[in-house]
């Protein structure tokens, strides 16, 4: 039904999931490279009090050795929910606390809602008012609805005008604080006005743009951003509201839930929804946002976020702080490992956003996508892949023993490999998989090759430098192939051919990592520090490096029943192209 006049279809030919995927992104965007931090985890709360209480939360994540990128402020940080401004009793030094953060590599990110508080005094009120910069009611006077600040006025975002003073507040000098390492989260964007409302000039009623509202407002805080940082650093925005589109500029989380297992198990049907919509950048608040989430909730709520686009933990206002060394050690130390599963496949999904960002294919996938000759797959929607290369079904009831995985792959005989074990099974449909609390049913497809960073530190900046473990699955022909992205993780640069793309290949001869793009380059300080070769059957006697002029002999030992390889210190540097001889 369209509420208001016209309604726009497009159909999308196909022939294959994939091709409608990307038929679709062709049409409506797909996501930029996120700036790298924002695929790490985010510490959230409503609210974070003060400066001593963000200094506290921050300290706990190493106190507790558990990665974090992000702290992050929602609406008591201002001054009574006037945004762009700060409450000064609690937050008299914002730019010094940030500091603190980013000296650990973290960053900021501050809500600012659309709704603006109608109180005289307050610049931003007096300025929309004198300029007309609000959405009008139908006597065409300024729109008054209710929100968190009382009586409130909203931003009209489809008048270019106010878009461009709204983009301007986010200039330094014009919200002082902040910084490059400030990024911005925009909610309650979608304002229910049930009213028929003049716009300016364009005769929009609210039923007309209602869908769009939100687009808009995040627009002009992404032109903001980029404005405020002369086009030098990419804007991580979290928007609530979505449309067509909305991808181009933001992360999108699911809302409100609640600390339930069914909310748990809803988060990943939503967030597949959402990324075959064009959103691959979602999730959903971990922990649950109403209520509190007990132990084995809570745990199973990390294990599943871990495995999902946009990573937050967040909770309401009135419930009990849950920060993860508030459980029992135990529950702490599980935390602790799924974030530490996160930070070590942290360049695994910034290599699938950059793929996104290329071919427009959703980062997390149904099953369907990529085996659509397996009726079976059409329903499934509690396990998803990630790229092709992850199997993951996170374990989304209480008191679990084991959960049904689906195995596909049927036709092809696909091999899928438990990440924790590396045994692999070959795919036959349906199996039951026996689960203990610690585990997190991930597996990685033969025929793959993913790369891991196992030095786990206390953000992901801190880990830019560190070496790799490439994790090669072998397919039944013992070959496995893979990619990797790099770049500086937060500018443009990449733009101008700085950056590395690079596919890994492997066959019983050799190994090679090799640049798809050869103009492109990045000096990455990175190197292979190992290579985990799952699935071998018979194993090669010597192994020898070749990068530029140099030929270096490598150490190898077999592991579990001898069909595991680990190639030991390869030492190569991942700013050159390598290859690896194999000899029998
Ligand atoms: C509603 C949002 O969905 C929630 O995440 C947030 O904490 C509150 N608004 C307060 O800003």
């Amino acid at each position: 039904m369209s509420e208001s006049g016209l309604i726009d279809v497009f159909v999308f030919m196909g022939d294959q999931p994939s091709d409608v995927f990307r038929q679709y992104t062709t049409l409506t965007g797909s996501a930029p490279i996120p700036p790298k931090f924002s695929l790490a985890y985010h510490q959230c709360r409503w609210n974070y009090v003060d400066e001593a209480d963000v200094r506290s939360v921050d300290d706990n994540f190493d106190v507790h050795d558990i990665p974090a990128d992000v702290i992050w402020l929602d609406i008591e940080y201002t001054d009574r929910k006037k945004y762009f401004t700060w409450d000064v009793e609690k937050f008299p030094h914002p730019a010094e606390m940030v500091a603190n953060l980013t000296a650990k590599g973290r960053k900021l990110v501050a809500i600012i809602d659309p709704h603006i508080k109608r109180e005289a005094g307050y610049f931003l009120h007096e300025d929309a008012t004198e300029k007309g910069y609000y959405v009008k009611d139908k006597d065409g006077k300024d729109y008054e609805g209710w929100c968190w600040p009382g009586s409130s006025s909203y931003l009209d975002f489809f008048n270019p005008e106010a878009s461009k003073y709204y983009s301007e507040r986010y200039k330094f000098e014009n919200f002082p604080g902040t910084s490059n390492d400030v990024h911005i989260w925009n909610d309650m964007n979608e304002p229910s006005i049930q009213h028929h409302e003049q716009n300016r000039g364009r005769n929009l009623s609210k039923r007309h743009v209602h869908n769009e509202y939100g687009l808009w407002n995040i627009r002009a805080t992404h032109q903001g951003m980029l404005d405020r940082s002369d086009n030098k650093y990419r804007p991580f925005i979290l928007t609530r509201s979505a449309f067509a589109g909305t991808q181009r500029f933001a992360a999108v989380w699911t809302g409100d839930n609640a600390a339930e297992w069914g909310h748990l198990a809803a988060s990943l049907p939503m967030c597949l929804s959402l990324s075959l919509a064009g959103i691959s950048f979602c999730g959903a608040d971990v922990g649950g946002f109403f209520k509190y989430p007990e132990a084995e909730l809570m745990t199973r709520w990390y294990q599943a976020g871990a495995f999902q686009p946009f990573f937050r933990a967040h909770s309401h206002i009135e419930t009990k702080r849950r920060e993860p060394w508030l459980y029992e050690p135990s529950t702490t130390a599980l935390i602790r490992d799924a974030n530490r599963r996160r930070y070590a496949l942290i360049d695994f999904w910034y290599t699938l956003f950059y793929e996104h960002s290329k071919d427009g294919l959703p980062v997390m996938r149904p099953l369907f996508q990529h085996y659509p000759k397996e009726e079976a797959t059409f329903t499934i929607d509690d396990q998803y892949l990630l790229g092709d290369k992850l199997l993951v079904r996170p374990v989304t009831s209480a008191g679990a023993t084991s959960v049904k995985v689906y195995f596909p792959g049927t036709e092809s005989n696909t091999l899928w490999y438990d990440v924790d074990s590396y045994q692999a099974r070959v795919a036959a449909g349906y199996a039951n998989i026996d689960v203990t609390l610690a585990k997190i049913p991930v597996y990685q497809r033969g025929g793959s090759i993913i790369p891991r960073k196992e030095r786990v530190r206390r953000s992901s900046l801190l880990m830019a430098d560190d070496p790799y473990t490439l994790v090669v699955a072998l397919d039944s022909n013992n070959t496995a192939s893979g990619s990797l992205y790099i770049d500086d993780g937060e500018t443009y640069e990449y733009k101008k051919k700085k950056y590395i793309y690079a596919k890994i290949s492997y066959t019983t001869e050799e190994m090679t990592y090799s640049f798809v793009n050869d103009k492109a380059t990045y000096p990455t300080q990175s190197w292979v520090e190992r290579i985990v070769i799952a699935g071998i059957k018979v194993p090669p006697k010597t192994a020898k490096l070749h990068q530029g002029d140099k030929q270096t002999a490598l150490q190898m030992t077999l592991h579990r029943g001898n069909d595991v390889l680990v190639v030991r210190k390869p030492a190569a540097t991942m700013a050159q192209p390598w290859k690896i001889t194999f000899s029998y």
